[in-house]
């Protein structure tokens, strides 16, 4: 007999860059289930809205993932109000879009502390807190370009594709303690992340309603990969399984090496690449920037 889904109602979850995008539909989704969730993000004000309009069963607090002791301590603080951590979703995350030849290598930078240093430190202290009560489930959001390259975003992909191996890894680390791991592998999803990005061929963007709904199925029936939307898997396998160069002819005929990169100039993402730029003040303070 098929197991029962878990119940999220009184779970407490934590998710970076909650503020806005997937982090926010994810937090709404939650809250319509019961669950308790603090939201932690850069722009308190936005964190704070999105806080505000889902009722008492949210907060917000302030959050730079790359101030590492500051991330432990938001932790800290989540636990202090709201009690043991039950899920962790490690959201928060940049794309800058360019050429790498023409990348900054403050920008660099800026991704692999955010998309990933701060992952790994976000996963770190969540088995540090889940493993001796062993129960709990840490969410890693990757990306579609944590299977496969794309031109436009290549430190990008190189994050995402860490992130998927810190997760397998980190799976097999945990084996039989209780603790799940989940790697979430979305599609385009319309945020402000892929402003002025246009639509692939075949594979229709999504909304963040579709990721929230996806990393709620995961959580009440826990399963490691997860592709949104999840015909991206077999698309994935499929392509993996082909020469390289018929699996490029087949992401060439979804647009797959198109769509990031022709959006690397365009006016309608002046303003996100402004905030991206900006998303990593602890680590630009380190660095003497
Ligand atoms: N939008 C997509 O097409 C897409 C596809 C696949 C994966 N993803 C991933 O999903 C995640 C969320 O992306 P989104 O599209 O919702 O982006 P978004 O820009 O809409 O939201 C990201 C949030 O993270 C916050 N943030 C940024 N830097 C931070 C920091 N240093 N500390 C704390 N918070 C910080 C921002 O303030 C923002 O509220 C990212 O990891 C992204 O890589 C997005």
């Amino acid at each position: 007999m098929a197991r029962q889904p878990r119940s999220l109602a009184g779970k407490v979850v934590v998710i970076t860059g909650g503020g806005r995008g997937i982090g926010a539909a994810t937090a709404s989704a939650l809250t319509r289930l019961g669950a308790r969730v603090a939201i932690g993000d850069l722009d308190l004000d936005v964190a704070k809205r999105t806080a505000d309009g889902l009722g008492d069963d949210a907060i917000a607090l302030p959050l730079d993932v790359t101030d590492r002791p500051g991330f432990t301590a938001f932790l800290d603080e989540v636990e202090k109000q709201l009690g043991p951590i039950d899920v962790l979703i490690n959201n928060a995350g940049i794309m800058p879009i360019g050429l790498l030849e023409e990348e900054s290598d403050r920008t660099t930078r800026h991704q692999l502390e955010i998309n990933l240093h701060a992952v790994v430190h976000g996963t770190r202290e969540a088995v540090r807190r889940m493993k001796p009560r062993g129960a709990g489930h840490i969410v890693n959001i990757a990306s579609a370009a944590g299977k496969a390259g794309f031109p436009g975003v290549a430190t990008y992909c190189a994050t995402k594709h860490a992130v998927v191996g810190l997760s397998e890894a980190v799976r097999m680390e945990l084996r039989g303690t209780g603790v799940e791991v989940s790697v979430v592998l979305p599609a385009i999803v319309r945020t402000e992340l892929t402003a002025g990005v246009e639509e692939a061929r075949f594979v229709k963007s999504l909304v963040p309603e579709d990721v929230a709904e996806a990393i709620v199925a995961a959580l009440r029936r826990p399963r490691f990969e997860v592709f949104v939307p999840r015909s991206l898997g077999p698309i994935n396998r499929f392509t993996r399984l082909l020469p390289r160069r018929a699996g490029e002819w087949v992401a060439h005929l979804l647009k797959g090496d198109q769509v990031l990169i022709n959006a690397a100039h365009s006016a309608a993402r002046k303003d996100y690449e402004a905030r991206a730029a900006a998303s990593a003040p602890a680590a630009d303070k380190e660095a003497g920037g």
